[in-house]
C-alpha cells in the first residue's frame, strides 16, 4: 500500500502585509459584492427550486450574499435514486482511485479554493479569520488527507493464513447508501461527514445545516472540480425531518453520519429504531453530539494557564464549540487571581463583524441561538445564587453580537453549570482549595454529557487523580490545556454519555464503521 507522507497542513499566519491576508481580503470584498444562487446537488444536476432562502453574515442581517434554494421530499427521493445508481460503479472503484479524488479535493482546498472556502465559513458562520483557517483550510484538509492512510491501515489488515488455506478480509463497503447530517459550527465537520463514507466505497446523501450551506457549496464545487462521480456525494438542502420521513423509511438506509445536538439524535435513533424491520441491513448510527465541556483547576495550577485556558476555551468562535469550556471549577486560593487576569484579558478583546482581523470575537450564528444565550443570561442576572463576573451585554441591531460573560454561580448545581449553552458563557464555581477530591464527583454528576474536558495542576498527584477520576466524564481529556482544537491524526475526537457514540473522527474508528468486511477462507 502506497499512499503520500501526509502531515498536519501548517495554519498560515494572516498577518498585515502577508500575501495570504491579501487574497482572503480580496476573497471576502468578491463574496460580499455579488448575491450567488445555491442548488441542491443531486447525480449530475443542480436543482434550483422556487422555495429560497436568503442568506445573511450573522455579524451583518441586513446584507444579503445569496440564496439557497430549498429541497422537497421528491429532491430527497431522487437523491437516493441517484446514490443507488451511482453505487456499483463508486463501490468497485480501486481504493487508490477513490482516494485520489479526495487527496485531490485536499490540494484543491490547500491552494486555489482556500481564499474562498476561508471567506464563505467567514462570512456566513462569522468565524474571525484565524478560527476560519483552523476549521476550513486546515482541518478539512487534514481529514481529507489523513482519512486515506486510515483507510490504508484498515485495507492492511489480513488475516493469517496456513498451508493449503488462504484466508483474506475483504473490505466493502456498507450495502445501501450512508447520510449524512451536519451542523454549522464546523466547515471541517460539515465536509468529513460525506466524504468519510465515502472514501470507503459508500454512496452518501448530505444534508448540511441550512446556517452552513454558504461554505457547503463551496465543499459540494470542490468535491465536482476534483472529480467525484455523479451521484457518489448528493447535497440535499431540504428540512431534517422532511428528509428523514423519506430516509429513514428506506429499505437501503445503511448508515448515519450525525454531527450536531444531543436532542436531535436521540429524535433520529428513535425513529431509526421505530424502522428496523423496513431495513435490509441494521444501520450504523454514528453521531456526535452535545457537550458541557469543564476545566478543572488545583490549587497547585499557574493562574494565567488556567485564565489563557478559559479564555480561549470559552470564547474562541463565540463559544459555539461543541469543546468549548463552558464550566470551570476554581479552588478558592487562585480565584482572584483568575478572575483578574480574565477581567484584564476581556477588556483588551475586541468584538465585531469578520471583515476587521482585528476582531476576537463575532456574532452568534441566528436569532435563535441569540435569543436562547441571552435568556441564560438575563435569568442568571436576576438569580440570587450567581454574580455576573464580566460581560452580560449583548445587541442585535446589526449583527447576533454577544458579550464574552462570565458568571459566577454559587450552586454547583446552577442551571448554567449543567446545560449546553452553545454560547460565549462561562460559568465558574470555586471550590475550597482543600477539597479537590471532593469536587471531581460533582463536575462527573451534574451534567449528562462528557465530550471535553481539562485538568490544570503543577501537583502530579493531581493530575493523575484526576485523570483516574474523571475518566467517564470527557471523551477528549486535556492535561494543562484548553479543552478545544483536537488536531486530526494526533487527538482523535468524540465523547461519550449524552455526547455521542463516540467513534472518534480523525481515526481509524471512524472509518472502520463505514465498512461491512467479508472474510473469506480459499481452500488452495
Ligand atoms: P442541530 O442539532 O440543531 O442541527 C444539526 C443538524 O441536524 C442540522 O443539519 C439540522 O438541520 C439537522 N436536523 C435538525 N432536526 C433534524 C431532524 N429531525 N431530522 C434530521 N435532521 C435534523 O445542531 P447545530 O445547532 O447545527 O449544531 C450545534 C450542536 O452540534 C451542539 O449541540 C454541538 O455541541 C453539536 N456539535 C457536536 C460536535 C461533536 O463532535 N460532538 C461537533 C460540532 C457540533
Ligand atoms: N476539533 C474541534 C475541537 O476540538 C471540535 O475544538
Amino acid at each position: 500500500f502506497n499512499v503520500p507522507a501526509i502531515k498536519n497542513e501548517p495554519v498560515k499566519s494572516y498577518l498585515p502585509g502577508s500575501p495570504e491576508r491579501i487574497e482572503l481580503k480580496k476573497a471576502l470584498e468578491e463574496a460580499r459584492s455579488k448575491v450567488i444562487e445555491i442548488p441542491q446537488y443531486i447525480g449530475s444536476k443542480e436543482i434550483f427550486s422556487q422555495n429560497k432562502h436568503a442568506i445573511s453574515p450573522p455579524h451583518d442581517h441586513q446584507h444579503v450574499l445569496g440564496y439557497f434554494h430549498e429541497g422537497t421530499q421528491e429532491d430527497v427521493k431522487e437523491a437516493v435514486h441517484a446514490a443507488l445508481e451511482a453505487r456499483e460503479s463508486w463501490a468497485s472503484m480501486s481504493w487508490e482511485q477513490r482516494a485520489s479524488i479526495f487527496l485531490k479535493a485536499a490540494e484543491l482546498i490547500a491552494g486555489p479554493y482556500r481564499a474562498e472556502i476561508n471567506a464563505a465559513t467567514m462570512l456566513g458562520q462569522s468565524k474571525n479569520a484565524y478560527q476560519a483557517e483552523i476549521d476550513s483550510a486546515c482541518e478539512l484538509i487534514d481529514f481529507l488527507r489523513l482519512n486515506v492512510n486510515f483507510m490504508k491501515d484498515i485495507y492492511e489488515q489480513q488475516p493469517e493464513s496456513s498451508d493449503g488455506v488462504w484466508n483474506r478480509m475483504e473490505y466493502r463497503p456498507l450495502e445501501g447508501f450512508v447520510f449524512a447530517i451536519t451542523p454549522f459550527n464546523f466547515t471541517a465537520i460539515a465536509g468529513n461527514l460525506p466524504a468519510a463514507p465515502a472514501l470507503m466505497g459508500n454512496v452518501v446523501l448530505w444534508k448540511p445545516a441550512f446556517t452552513q450551506v454558504y461554505s457547503a457549496h463551496v465543499i459540494m464545487k470542490v468535491f465536482k472540480k476534483a472529480g467525484l462521480p455523479d451521484g457518489v456525494i448528493n447535497m440535499i438542502l431540504a428540512d431534517g425531518p422532511v428528509a428523514g420521513e423519506i430516509i429513514f423509511k428506506h429499505a437501503d438506509f445503511a448508515g448515519i453520519h450525525f454531527t450536531g445536538s444531543t436532542k436531535v439524535f436521540q429524535t433520529i435513533w428513535k425513529t431509526i429504531g421505530e424502522n428496523i424491520p423496513v431495513y435490509k441491513s441494521f444501520p450504523r448510527i454514528v453521531g456526535e453530539t452535545g457537550g458541557k465541556d469543564f476545566v478543572l483547576a488545583h490549587q497547585s495550577a499557574d493562574a494565567k494557564a488556567v485564565a489563557t485556558g478559559l479564555i480561549r476555551g470559552a470564547f474562541e468562535y463565540q463559544g459555539q464549540k461543541c469543546s468549548a469550556a463552558s464550566r470551570a471549577y476554581i479552588p478558592s486560593n487562585l480565584w482572584e487571581e483568575v478572575k483578574e487576569l480574565m477581567i484584564k484579558d476581556l477588556a483588551e478583546i475586541k468584538m465585531g463583524g469578520v471583515e476587521d482581523f482585528s476582531n476576537f470575537v463575532n456574532a452568534v450564528i441566528d436569532e435563535k441561538s441569540f435569543d436562547k444565550i441571552t435568556t441564560y443570561i438575563e435569568n442568571a442576572k436576576e438569580d440570587a445564587t450567581t454574580e455576573i463576573i464580566a460581560g452580560g451585554n449583548y445587541d442585535k441591531s446589526k449583527g447576533y453580537f454577544v458579550e464574552p460573560t462570565i458568571i459566577r454561580a454559587f450552586q454547583p448545581d446552577y442551571v448554567t453549570l449543567c446545560e449546553e449553552i452553545f454560547g460565549p458563557v462561562l460559568t465558574v464555581y470555586v471550590y475550597e482549595e482543600d477539597k479537590f477530591e471532593e469536587i471531581i464527583p460533582v463536575i462527573d454528576s451534574t451534567s449528562p454529557y462528557a465530550l471535553t474536558g481539562a485538568v490544570f495542576a503543577t501537583d502530579r498527584y493531581a493530575i493523575q487523580y484526576a485523570t483516574e477520576h474523571l475518566v467517564n466524564s470527557a471523551g477528549n481529556f486535556y492535561i494543562n490545556d484548553k479543552p478545544t482544537g483536537a488536531v486530526v491524526g494526533q487527538q482523535p475526537f468524540g465523547g461519550a454519555r449524552a455526547s455521542g457514540t463516540n467513534d472518534k473522527a480523525g481515526s481509524v474508528l471512524n472509518l472502520l464503521r463505514w465498512i461491512s468486511p467479508r472474510a473469506i477462507k480459499e481452500t488452495l
